[in-house]
């Protein structure tokens, strides 16, 4: 049976008061329409489509492939919303599951148990509801004296009666498709001037057809963002969710509650994370590595038995046995060999440090390509912009850069060449070699007993 979600994203979100549209702002690290997206796909066979209107441009670059999109150029409520796809998708699929962008706590497993319960439905709904006393504006479930779902009324048009019902539609739908885009046709406008998905309900159910109804237990899934107070809600929810993965994955948190993972990070079992730490979007942890406290990662790759302490890292990767920190900070295209150290108060930017290089106090290298064990002294500096471009350094293996060595690119450093303390190097140092002084100047062919990286 062909299954095709639809998710509704084309409101405007007016209780967030933001300029960015509702659906784009993050939960866990990536916009919410996405968590609502991929739990739908999950759920269904075929490519999803996505109902798109306010911020139609910004929303569909990042929908990008992963769905098609249509417009809705008046956002006239969830019914007309979904009238929008008509064109792409009647006669295209059996069944329909359509869910909204702003719940980006559904699960892909209780969305195919919807799908599953209208499989075996003999009329053309399933719905999703929940019982709950805080009923934040959901639209209330009536049910008839045999306890069979009758319609779903709004909020906005519901009577005192109808509003201390506590089972609440949650949002979440699987219809046959012939006869949804057949009855939906006819759905009048509410007072309010919008049409009702939810309406749907009543129009089946009277006309004797039978609207299944799947109880949820887990009050969490049903989170809808509305306002920023529900949008802290779902991310605090989904962080726990995260977390609660990673540690039945054989990873310890210390302190779950400050741990920061965002969707999609993955972490290898026996790494511990310790409190205040944020990995975040694209970063991948390897095994038995040690990270944190305080700190953030974030578009990188560390690999196995890496130590890293209260640093910063952006679009960098680690080898394995790399320790870093306190206080460093890794930016893009940082490459840290195996067993590399970076102490206190460095950073590397689009440089390559070989393994077992060490670099321990105050160092800025940018540019670089350096080798493997190299020692690169306290307060050393490649001075890799000259006002105008960047430059490039490159230093060989077993090379010692003494301390304070400001290295002015475009500069070679040869292997086990060395720099003495303070030395401003503008001209390449050539293998074996002791330059220093300002500008630095070979002084001597070095022997081979001091050339060893410490
Ligand atoms: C909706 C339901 C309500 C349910 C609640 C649960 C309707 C009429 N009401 O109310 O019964 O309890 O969700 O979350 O469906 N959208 C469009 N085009 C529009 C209007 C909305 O694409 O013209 C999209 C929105 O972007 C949003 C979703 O549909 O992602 C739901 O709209 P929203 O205005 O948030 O509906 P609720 O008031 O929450
Ligand atoms: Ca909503």
């Amino acid at each position: 049976m062909k299954t095709t979600a639809i998710v509704l994203a084309a409101g405007q979100g007016v209780r967030m008061k933001s300029n960015l549209p509702k659906v784009l702002h993050a939960v866990a690290g990536q916009p919410m329409i996405l968590h609502a997206l991929e739990a739908a796909r999950q759920a269904t066979s075929e490519k999803p489509v996505v109902v798109i209107g306010n911020g139609a441009s910004q929303v569909q670059q990042v929908i990008a492939d992963s769905a098609t999109c249509v417009l809705q150029e008046q956002q006239l409520g969830t019914g007309h919303a979904v009238r929008q796809a008509q064109g792409l998708l009647a006669g295209k699929t059996d069944l329909l599951l359509v869910t909204y962008a702003d719940m980006p706590l559904l699960r892909p497993e209780t969305l195919k148990k919807l799908v599953r319960t209208q499989k075996a439905n003999s009329g053309p709904i399933s719905m999703l509801t929940v019982v709950s006393a805080d009923t934040r504006g959901f639209g209330r479930v009536l049910r008839n004296a045999e306890g069979s779902v009758q319609a779903i009324v709004e909020e906005a048009v519901a009577s005192r009666r109808e509003l201390a019902i506590s089972e609440l539609n949650v949002g979440a739908y699987c219809f046959k498709a012939d006869w949804l885009w057949h009855t939906l046709a006819g759905i009048k406008v509410s007072p309010r001037g919008e049409y009702y998905l939810t309406d749907l309900v009543q129009a089946a159910t009277s006309t004797g057809l039978r609207v299944a109804a799947l109880v949820l237990d887990n009050l969490v899934e049903t989170i809808g963002v509305n306002n920023r107070q529900q949008m802290a809600e779902a991310e605090s929810a989904m962080r726990w969710r995260i977390n609660q993965a990673h540690m039945l994955n054989g990873v310890t948190l210390i302190d779950p509650a400050s741990s920061y993972i965002d969707l999609g990070v993955h972490i290898g079992a026996d790494t511990v994370i310790w409190p205040n730490t944020y990995l975040q979007s694209g970063s991948t942890i390897g095994r038995s590595c040690s990270i944190g406290p305080n700190t953030i990662i974030r578009s990188s790759r560390v690999g196995d038995g890496c130590r890293v302490l209260a640093s910063v890292l952006e679009g960098a990767r680690l080898e394995d046995d790399v320790d870093v920190g306190p206080f460093a900070r890794l930016r893009r295209g940082a490459h840290l060999g195996k067993g590399v150290h970076i102490g206190n108060f460095g950073e590397v930017k689009d440089s390559t440090l070989g393994a077992g290089t060490k670099m321990g106090h105050f160092s800025y290298i940018g540019d670089a390509t350096i080798g493997s064990n190299v020692n690169i002294g306290a307060g050393t500096i490649t001075c890799n912009f000259d006002g105008e471009q960047k430059h490039a350094t490159q230093i060989g293996d077993e090379a010692f850069i003494g301390s304070d060595s400001m290295l002015v690119a475009p500069v070679k450093i040869g292997k086990r060449a060395r720099t003495g303390a303070g030395a401003v190097v503008t001209k390449d140092v050539p293998p074996d070699t002791l330059a220093v002084g300002m500008p630095a100047r070979a002084i001597r062919k070095l022997e081979k007993k001091n050339v060893k990286a410490k």
